[in-house]
Parts: structure tokens; C-alpha cells; sequence
């Protein structure tokens, strides 16, 4: 049976990690699930990844359309979430309700938006009308071009205090789960500490309740230098399948990410 958010929040209760990836396509789909992968998120990095853009930002609707229903073929048991591409979330709350719409009859359980305190509105009517949110915080990088690259956030005290002040408003507006990408450590501990729902790091902190890599940057594929915060757990095993499982186990363990993976 597929997980659901109860699975997801029942982890969290019994202090279970949560071990997420990127999916893009049902093969890959299928071998995650099998090698122990809890969730898949149907990123908008497939436009870096898979369509070679040098940013998410050429994505459409339709192209998470279309590889939604690809993973979901594929997988069976884990948890599906579909990335909001740029332009479909930094609408007004019902086009956004229109978009997310798209996703969760492609097959997602639940969307993943990425902003702050000005996506609150945009979170509590979704969520009035039955779709999970998952609010993804700290890099964001569809905001590449305003933040000057794809950098670190939240280094000094006041951006901290915006991105922690963003998480609690998020959470109350009802979003499910927070996405936390490339802070630095301290901060990624005090955001876990400051909201009750389930943390899903990259670039964060092993204290976050799960972790999430880009599939292609664990398996080393690409022509570009992978991110501080990933590990090309492929190297140490040989397979796919072996890398994979290699990842869950890290995760569950809270070995991964270890402190070179880490911003200070
Ligand atoms: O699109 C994506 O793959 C993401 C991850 C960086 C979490 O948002």
C-alpha cells in the first residue's frame, strides 16, 4: 500500500528519519522504493538534470505533469510529492489551486512551494481545499537570479530570523511538511526545534527528521562539481541499487549528512 502523510508524521512521532529523493521517470521510481526510499519528490531540478537548463527556471507545469505520472507508474509504496515550477505558485492563491490541481490528478499527494511569509495565504487556501503543502524554505532556487546564485542563506541574524519566522508561519498556515535547503547548520538546528511538523534537509542538518538528495548528485551523474551538501554514495557501492540503499540506511542512522556535508 502507498505510504501516506499519516505514515510520514507517524515516522516523525516515533523518531524515524525520512529518507527522500528526486524521481524523474518510473525505472528509477521502481528501484528506489524497492532499495528503501520512504518518498519521492518529483523536483523541478529535472530541468538541470534531465533537460540540461542551468536552472529550474524553464520548467513548466505540464514537464512535472508529465513526470509525475511517470513516477507514479513506477512506484507503488512511496510517498509522492510534485515540485510547484516556477510561475505556478507565485500567483494568486487560486491559479495556484488550478496548478497544484494538475499535480494531484497526475498522481502527487502532496506539493512542495517554495517561498516565505508571502506564500502563507497561498498555503492556507490549498490546504482549505484539500491538497498537503510542503513549504520549502531557505535556498530556494527559483529565486536564483534574485539571490545572485545558488548560495547559502540565513548567514546573518537578520535573514535567520526571516527564514525562522517564515517556518512558524508556514507551519501554522498548515503546511505538512519543510523542505530546508543549504542554511547553515546552527540555523537548520533551530528551525527543526521551532516547528513541530517533519524537516526535510539538504544542505541542512542530520537533525532534520528526513533528508533529500537530487537522485543524479548521489549517483555522481553530470557534468557539473555536485553540491558541498551531497555524497556520491554510488562510489562507495557499484550499483544503483546499492548506493540507494546505502542513502536510506545513512539517513535512518543519522549519519548522513555528516558534518563535511554541512554548512558553518
Ligand atoms: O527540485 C528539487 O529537486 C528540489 C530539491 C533540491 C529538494 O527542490
Amino acid at each position: 500500500m502507498r505510504k501516506s502523510i499519516l505514515d510520514l508524521q507517524a515516522m516523525h512521532a516515533r523518531g524515524e528519519k525520512i529518507a527522500m529523493l528526486t524521481c524523474y521517470d518510473s525505472s528509477f521510481a521502481q528501484v528506489l522504493e524497492k532499495s528503501g526510499v520512504d518518498a519521492l519528490l518529483v523536483g523541478d531540478s529535472l530541468g538541470m538534470v534531465v533537460q540540461g537548463h542551468d536552472s529550474p527556471l524553464p520548467v513548466t507545469l505540464n514537464d512535472v505533469v508529465y513526470h509525475t505520472q511517470c513516477v507514479v507508474r513506477g512506484a507503488k509504496q512511496a510517498f509522492i510529492l510534485a515540485d510547484m515550477p516556477f510561475g505556478t505558485s507565485q500567483v494568486s492563491p487560486q491559479e495556484t489551486f488550478y496548478h497544484a490541481a494538475e499535480l494531484m490528478r497526475a498522481g502527487a499527494q502532496m506539493v512542495k512551494i517554495e517561498g516565505g511569509k508571502e506564500m502563507v495565504p497561498t498555503v492556507e487556501f490549498l490546504i482549505s481545499r484539500g491538497i498537503p503543502v510542503c513549504a520549502h524554505i531557505g535556498l530556494t532556487p527559483q529565486s536564483v537570479h534574485q539571490v545572485g546564485g545558488f548560495k547559502v542563506q540565513g548567514r546573518d541574524a537578520a535573514s535567520a530570523e526571516r527564514i525562522i519566522e517564515a517556518a512558524k508561519a508556514l507551519e501554522n498556515a498548515g503546511a505538512s511538511l519543510l523542505l530546508i535547503e543549504a542554511v547553515p547548520e546552527p540555523l537548520a538546528e533551530r528551525l527543526c526545534a521551532a516547528v513541530k511538523i517533519p524537516t526535510i534537509g539538504i544542505g541542512a542538518s542530520a537533525r532534520c527528521s528526513g533528508q533529500v538528495l537530487v537522485i543524479y548528485d548521489m549517483l555522481g551523474l553530470g557534468a557539473y562539481i555536485p553540491p558541498r551538501f551531497s555524497r556520491a554514495f554510488i562510489r562507495e557501492t557499484g550499483s544503483i541499487e546499492a548506493a540507494v540503499a546505502l542513502y536510506v540506511s545513512e539517513v535512518k542512522a543519522g549519519r548522513f549528512p555528516a558534518a563535511e556535508h554541512c554548512y558553518h
